[in-house]
């Protein structure tokens, strides 16, 4: 995931125009979400669901957040052993709660990560980017 992560943001730095935050999610908080102008949540599955500490800065930022980041563009990319189906299921749900909007197709990555699938991550970062520079979402 932090490979993900990282391409991810290498690709929306690619944009001039857009500044970005790469945090893990114990380290992000509530001013970090009302400062952004679209999010990307990175999670592995564990369970059939989100990594704990991605739900954990849900539970932590939702009270503060509400009715103040409706509308905020997200997308989701996850990496999972054989799935992932849930991890992305439950971080839209949640995200339904915030009522953000879904900027992009969500990516699942099951298995290894391939080059491909590098490649396609950080195309997703600058489509994200640039999407929001260019206020299409
Ligand atoms: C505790 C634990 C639970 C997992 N549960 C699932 C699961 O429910 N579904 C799945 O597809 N993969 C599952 N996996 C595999 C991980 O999603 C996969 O190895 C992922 O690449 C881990 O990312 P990370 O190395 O950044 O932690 C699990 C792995 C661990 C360690």
């Amino acid at each position: 995931m932090e490979t993900m992560a990282s391409r991810f943001a290498l690709g929306a730095a690619k944009e001039q125009e857009i500044n970005v935050v790469l945090k893990k999610a114990g380290d992000a908080n509530i001013a970090d979400l009302l400062n952004c102008n679209a999010i990307a949540i990175g999670s592995p599955e564990y369970f059939g669901t989100m990594a704990g500490m991605i739900k954990d800065f849900f539970d932590r930022t939702f009270e503060a957040a509400q009715e103040k980041t409706i509308g905020l563009p997200f997308v989701v990319f996850v990496c999972a052993g054989n799935d992932g189906r849930g991890a992305i299921t439950q971080i839209e749900r949640i995200a339904a709660g915030y009522k953000w909007k879904k900027a992009l197709e969500h990516l699942r990555v099951v298995g290894a990560l391939t080059k491909e699938d590098m490649a396609y991550v950080e195309e997703l970062g600058q489509t994200l980017a640039a999407g929001v520079d260019f206020g299409i979402f």
